[in-house]
């Protein structure tokens, strides 16, 4: 199948994967410290749902609109 996959920030031209690096190598758990750190997230925000689905859960590419399925199976 052809169809896309969510895995980089678009806006900062970063990989999930070498974001989610960069997190362990420096103890981040959340999106807010990213963005402070310039990292990722500071540009549309479309990511901001994904890398919150990383950190939870370590993973590195998304099917586009899983953030969506995720958050009304959360509540
Ligand atoms: S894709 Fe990450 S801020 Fe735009």
């Amino acid at each position: 199948m052809s169809s896309a996959t969510v895995d980089k920030c678009i806006c900062h031209r970063r990989k999930f994967s070498d974001i989610n690096k960069y997190c362990h190598n420096h103890d981040i758990s959340t999106v807010e410290k990213l963005q402070d750190e310039g990292i990722c997230s500071t540009g549309c925000g479309l990511c901001i749902p994904y890398i919150r689905m990383m950190l939870k859960t370590g993973r590195t590419a998304f099917k586009p609109g899983e953030s969506f399925k995720e958050k009304s199976e959360s509540t």
